[in-house]
This record gives structure tokens, C-alpha cells and sequence, in this order.
């Protein structure tokens, strides 16, 4: 089944040439599906929400709470109350950090991140350890990129108040053990944060199954527009943690010198929120939810091991991190030989296909690899078994530019 009708910048264009997009992970192309429904808002149901008496604008808040009510059925949130819109993953993961990390990481306690952390899950810990006097510790892993329960058992201790860490790496596309990790920092009493931002395109996210605290994850990485995403927070750690911003519709009463909150989620929600973003998010997940799971997982499932299988042909391919295609999700980093990732990625881009090339905010993994970029493929829904052969077909070419092989 070809999805790409769904998606009008993936067509040809007048001369038949049509974009092989493997840049997934950066960001998805977007369906008629959501377009029509940010088309929607703007054209039938704007209003600011929340606010307005009138018609309009309760339509405009049943709007903003109907996606809220989407966003915690896709991650299974108990309640939609433990949903917070925010911008995208970074901004949900600097709410958590600013506003928990701040307030319940102390002197002389512990924060445990991975190596292979994108900067927008390492950073802001990297604020809170250094304005709390706390330690940043890093879990690190094997040689085939993979943690291992002895690791996470050894660098989380009992002083460890919060772990961070991505369920899969946007470099690696490996699929962390999140259960090890849950029942190591529970055992100590430590929250988890989970940056969702590159497992919610690939896999259902399971928050309850999963026993996370929070979960973050971006809009635009799952066919939605640029500018949504949301933050998983357990209701219990929503209710005593501070807010983030403050402004406008956070507040129960504000009186000259003195304010109080409303409750979450609306204490994290200063402002006036991105509705048409929301409509957006919305018919994204009803999308990915129209196609399901398993026909998803399958599809991508089958383009990875054909990629994988084609580049393990090329001897000057290095593949990054275990080179099969069993848990891994989305993405697959290479470098050829010593070819710069930007003429790789140039070279492809002359062929037609998109992808990454650099260190993909993840500095302190180029670091841990020894290298200080690497090229990135990616994988979407709506990929197909011709783009995986284009792509092949252009490391080719990169090959013969460069004079490597035979
Ligand atoms: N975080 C996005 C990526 O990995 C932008 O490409």
C-alpha cells in the first residue's frame, strides 16, 4: 500500500522527478489529512480558547481539549489532565528540568543521563546539576551501542533523584531498555524522563505500560505540524512541581503581589496556545492510528533490513551501533570511508535523496564514537522499497566520485 498520495511534497514533479526524503528524523512530510485540519481551525473554529464566552471560542476550546484527549490516548496517559502542550520535545524536556530538576534535584545528588543523548535531553541537566551543586553522571554503552542492565544497575545509585534518557537514540535508532531503567531508578526512588522525540514515529509508546514519569515528544516528527508536541507528567509530580512560564491563563488569582495557580495542565499553559497546532497533532495521530501499528512497524521494519542488508554489501560502510536490524527503529547512521558527511550527503542530494549529515545534536556521542560527524538515513511511513534502492544506488555513486571500491 503506497501512502505517498497522502503526502503532496513527496509527488513528482513537471519533469517526473520526485524527492527520495530520508531525513525522517529531522522532521516528517505532512498528510492532506493534517493540512486539511489546520486548514479547518483557521477557516471554521478560531478562537482564542479558554477565554471567550461566545460560540466560537467554546469551539475552539473543545478543540484544544479534544487533542489533549487525542495526545493521552496515543501515549496512554491515565488522564488527559497529565497532558502539556508545549512547543516540541525540547521544550517539554526544559519544562521538566526547569521546573522539577530545579526545585527537587539538591546539593551533592545525582542525575544520570546517557551519552547518546540528543543535547536537548543533556543540556538542561547539564543547567540544573551545575545551578543545584549536583552531579551529572553518564550511562555508556557497549560497543555494539547497546546498555546493558549491569550498566544502568551500576550508575544509578541511591543518590540518583532523576534518570533522562531517550527511548531511542536519534543516531543510533536503538531501542533502549527503558524496563531496566525504570525499575533500577524506582528501586532508589529517582523519576524517569523519557524523550520520546524517535520512538513515537516508529512504535505505539505505552506511558502506564512503560512506568515512566514523564515522556516527551514532538509533533513534527510524527506528520504533524512544526511547532506542537507535548509533555507526559504523572499527575502527582504535575501537581507539586512550580510552573515553567507565567503569564496569562496559568493563574487561579493574581492579586498585586501575590498569585496563585491553576491546576495542571493548564499551570504549565502560559499564554495563548497553538490550536491550530493541536487540530494539527490530532488528525496526525488519527492518521497514524487510521494505519496502525503493526502495518507500520512491518512496513518500516522491511525497508531497515533491506537498507541495512544492501549497505552491508559496501566495504568502506561503517554502520554505527549494532548493525541488525532487531531493535533498532527509524534511523541508521553510516559514515563511507573517510568521505566527509556533508559530501556524502551533497552527492546524494544531486541523486534526489535527502539526508542528515553532522553531529546530530549529539556531541558528546561523535565524542564517545571517535568521529565528529556521521550521515544519517531515516525512515518514514510513507517510505518505500525504491527509495531504500535509490538510496543504495546513490552510496553507489558516492563510491565512484570518490574513487573508493573497484
Ligand atoms: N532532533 C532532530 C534530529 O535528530 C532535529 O535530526
Amino acid at each position: 500500500m503506497s501512502l505517498m498520495s497522502d503526502f503532496p511534497i513527496l509527488g513528482a514533479d513537471e519533469n517526473g522527478k520526485r524527492l527520495v526524503y530520508l531525513d525522517n528524523a529531522a522532521t516528517t512530510q505532512h498528510p492532506l489529512q493534517v493540512l486539511d485540519a489546520v486548514r479547518n481551525y483557521y477557516t471554521c473554529d478560531n478562537a482564542n480558547p479558554h477565554r471567550g464566552v461566545y460560540e466560537l471560542a467554546r469551539k475552539a476550546t473543545d478543540i484544544h481539549e479534544q487533542a489533549r484527549a487525542t495526545v493521552a490516548r496515543f501515549l496512554n496517559a491515565s488522564r488527559p489532565e497529565e497532558i502539556i502542550f508545549t512547543q516540541n520535545t525540547t521544550e517539554a524536556l526544559n519544562l521538566v528540568a526547569s521546573s522539577y530538576g530545579m526545585k527537587y534535584v539538591g546539593e551533592g545528588d545525582e542525575i544520570v543521563i546517557s551519552v547518546s543523548e540528543h543535547h536537548s535531553n543533556l543540556v538542561p541537566w547539564q543547567r540544573v546539576a551545575g545551578a543545584r551543586k549536583a552531579k551529572l553522571k553518564y550511562l555508556y554503552p557497549g560497543e555494539d551501542g547497546r546498555y546493558t542492565g549491569e550498566a544502568i544497575n551500576e550508575i544509578i545509585t541511591e543518590k540518583t533523584k532523576v534518570v533522562a534518557i531517550a527511548q531511542v537514540s536519534n543516531v543510533l535508532g536503538l531501542v533502549n531498555p527503558i524496563d531496566k531503567v525504570v525499575r533500577r531508578a524506582h528501586e532508589v526512588g529517582a523519576v524517569v524522563v523519557l524523550d520520546c522525540a524517535q520512538s513515537t514515529p516508529h512504535m505505539k509508546v505505552d506511558v502506564q505500560a512503560l512506568d515512566v514519569d514523564f515522556a516527551a515528544f514532538s509533533g513534527h516528527k510524527i506528520y504533524a505540524p512544526m511547532g506542537t508536541g507535548a509533555l507526559y507528567g504523572r499527575y502527582d509530580l504535575l501537581e507539586k512541581m512550580p510552573p515553567y512560564m507565567s503569564g496569562g491563563d496559568m493563574i487561579n488569582q493574581v492579586h498585586e503581589y501575590k498569585t496563585t495557580f491553576a491546576k495542571p495542565p493548564r499551570k504549565f499553559e502560559a499564554g495563548t496556545r497553538n490550536v491550530g497546532g493541536e487540530a494539527g497533532l490530532a488528525a496526525a495521530i488519527d492518521y497514524i492510528e487510521s494505519i496502525g501499528w503493526e502495518t507500520i512497524e512491518s512496513t518500516e521494519d522491511r525497508l531497515m533490513k533491506l537498507a541495512l542488508d544492501g549497505m552491508r554489501e559496501f566495504p568502506e560502510v561503517k554502520i554505527y551501533g549494532d548493525d541488525s536490524s532487531a531493535g533498532r527503529k527509524g534511523v541508521i547512521s553510516f559514515n563511507i570511508g573517510d568521505v566527509h558527511p556533508h559530501d556524502v550527503a551533497s552527492i546524494m542530494d544531486a541523486n534526489g535523496v535527502a539526508i542528515r549529515a553532522g553531529h546530530h545534536c549529539a556531541q558528546p556521542l561523535m565524542d564517545f564514537l571517535k568521529i565528529n560527524s556521521c550521515c544519517r538515513v531515516s525512515f518514514a511511513l510513507y517510505n518505500t522499497e525504491d527509495d531504500v534502492k535509490i538510496f543504495l544506488d546513490s552510496i553507489m555513486k558516492v563510491r565512484s566520485w570518490m574513487g573508493l571500491g573497484s
